[in-house]
């Protein structure tokens, strides 16, 4: 994971980003993702997807919102979380979660980090499309960088008024009429519930999830706005309604995507099944190659987290690790020391993995692990 000499360039200008910052924790593997840009492409379930929400937000308010798919990803810490009103303690902030480019810049971890910026150029209703950088836990559903959409509508006094309404109902209800507006525009029937939820940056906030595969599948985060980032970056009497959209979330849904890995595949297999603007397609899976489990255990330290074992499985195994999964946990009773195993399933979308080839990455996992984590192998 040398990151020396290693330059990203933005999706605006070529700023040269110098990544040998010691607080830099972003990997080659992440950093080649910077200027990929699913979202712009219009043959691909993710441009694909963009576009239809796009659609529909033209056809409820022709003309009214501002679209935005190019802000680079490389933002500054306070963009990100303070001018949202991210508390200084709150666990997304720690490097165990966010990349850090260096200690005050960050691949924005959510679209939120856009919306104060915007409020202060005077925007009033936006979309702002983009890839966002999680370090997080590896299964079919979650992958370090992924795609949101972040919408926000300000209202005024005459809004809420001329429909006899206290402000914050107003936007609460506007909010979740134009959601479930657009979970129906993009799904037909579909089976949803919302959850009350928490942000910093909303309140009252709610989330909604989808049933897809057998479970609740989390699609957006949204709420109403927090008025203190109105009164700073637009004006007062003011409310608003902001969400955050999950793209390969609701494109999983969707085009029946079983795996978040494919997103990222180069294999026409894949990328042949799409086409711009045909949203009624269901994704065939060609053949699934078998997946290869190995397991590592090892006593833990108390500087061990699972987000940085996944980074490291990532760091050496790409696209090929298909999950990390926790299958023991105990503490022996007289050393009070604790064990984990984890179980790593290897899998490529793509091909079948020789034997040889799985052994290798488990080896260099087990002693990269070993080094780089601070656990003792069993
Ligand atoms: N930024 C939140 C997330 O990434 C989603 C969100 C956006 C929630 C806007 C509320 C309002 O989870």
């Amino acid at each position: 994971m040398t990151r020396m000499g290693k330059y990203c360039y933005s999706i605006l200008h070529s700023c040269k980003v110098i990544t040998d910052h010691p607080a830099n924790n972003v990997t080659d593997s992440i950093f080649q993702k910077i200027g990929i840009n699913l979202h712009q492409q219009p043959a691909h379930p993710i441009g694909m997807i963009k576009a239809a929400i796009h659609d529909y937000f033209d056809r409820q308010h022709p003309g009214s919102f501002t679209k935005f798919d190019n802000l680079t990803p490389v933002v500054s810490a306070k963009a990100n979380f303070d001018e949202v009103l991210v508390p200084a303690d709150h666990i997304s902030r720690s490097p165990n979660d966010t990349y850090y480019v260096s200690p005050d810049t960050v691949l924005r971890c959510h679209t939120s980090a856009h919306q104060a910026e915007l409020l202060r150029q005077g925007h009033r209703a936006f979309l702002v499309t983009g890839d966002v950088y999680r370090r997080d836990s590896i299964d079919a559903t979650h992958y370090p960088v992924f795609h949101q959409m972040e919408g926000v509508r300000v209202f005024s006094p005459e809004d809420w008024h001329a429909a006899g309404m206290e402000a914050t109902q107003f936007a609460e209800g506007e909010l979740k009429r134009t959601l479930e507006g657009l979970a129906q525009h993009l799904f037909g029937k579909v089976e949803m519930r919302w959850i009350d939820a928490y942000f910093p940056f909303t309140d009252p906030s709610f989330e909604l999830e989808i049933f897809f595969n057998g479970e609740w599948l989390e699609v957006l985060g949204c709420g109403v706005m927090q008025q203190q980032i109105l009164e700073k970056n637009s004006g007062p009497d003011q409310k608003a309604w902001a969400f955050g959209l999950g793209l390969e979330r609701l494109a999983m849904v969707l085009f029946d995507i079983p795996d978040i890995r494919l997103f990222w595949t180069s294999d026409q297999r894949f990328l042949k099944q799409f086409k711009t603007g045909d949203m009624s397609i269901k994704f065939k899976s060609y053949s699934k190659y078998p997946p290869c489990y190995k397991d590592v255990a090892f006593w833990i330290s108390d500087a061990f987290t699972e987000n940085n074992l996944c980074e490291v499985v990532r760091g050496i195994a790409g696209d090929l690790a298909e999950e990390v999964k926790l299958i023991d946990n105990f503490t022996h009773p007289k050393t009070g020391r604790t064990s984990h195993c984890y179980r790593i399933a290897y899998r490529s979308m793509d091909r079948s993995l020789t034997d040889d080839e799985v052994n290798a990455l488990q080896e260099e996992v087990r002693s990269t692990v070993a080094d780089k984590l601070k656990v003792e192998l069993r």
